[in-house]
């Protein structure tokens, strides 16, 4: 009997836990990689999320088209920092021998003058957590070789 109770109990917990997160869900806390599509917003200006992405070579005679001041992102997560070409890298993240993990990523989006003091990435930073796991969502599941829908 006591068994059974107990076995009531945690299904009740269960259901209150399923409860509270599609409410955070709902209330767009939950960390996902949804929400980061919309948060990459702050990004997308700067960055694409693969190589490959940017307008085709100009013909000749023709302007160049302008380029994504930043790195395109495919990988991003193990790459090494600094090795994309782009308009404006600098050679403070060149030097900085930093590889992309995801923790490393986090202070980045927070605060990425606190990773790479110098750099040319001029963002006000991402304050939320919870936003800056749904980014790193995004990006996992955007800039993979072979996966992701683009
Ligand atoms: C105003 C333009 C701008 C915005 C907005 C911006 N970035 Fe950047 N980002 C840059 C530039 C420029 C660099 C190169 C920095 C350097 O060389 O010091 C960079 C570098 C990076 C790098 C390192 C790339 C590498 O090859 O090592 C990552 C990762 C990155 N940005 C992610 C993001 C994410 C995620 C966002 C949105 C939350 C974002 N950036 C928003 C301009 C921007």
């Amino acid at each position: 009997m006591k068994l059974i109770r107990t076995a009531v109990k945690s299904v009740a917990t269960a259901v209150a836990l399923v409860g509270m997160a599609s409410v955070a869900e709902a209330q767009g806390t939950a960390p996902s990689a949804n929400r980061g599509k919309i948060l990459f917003l702050h990004c997308v200006a700067c960055h694409d999320l693969k190589p490959g992405t940017a307008p085709p070579p100009p013909a000749p005679g023709a302007s160049a088209p302008p380029l994504k001041i930043g790195p395109h992102l495919g990988d991003i997560i193990g790459r090494k920092a600094g090795i994309v070409p782009a308009p404006a890298l600098s050679s403070q993240l060149k030097a900085s021998n930093i590889v992309w993990t995801e923790d490393v990523l986090d202070k980045w989006i927070e605060k990425p003058g606190s990773v790479v003091p110098g750099t040319t990435m001029a963002f006000g930073g991402v304050p939320k957590p919870e936003d800056r796991q749904s980014i790193i969502l995004y990006l996992k599941r955007e800039t993979a070789s072979g996966g992701g829908a683009n």
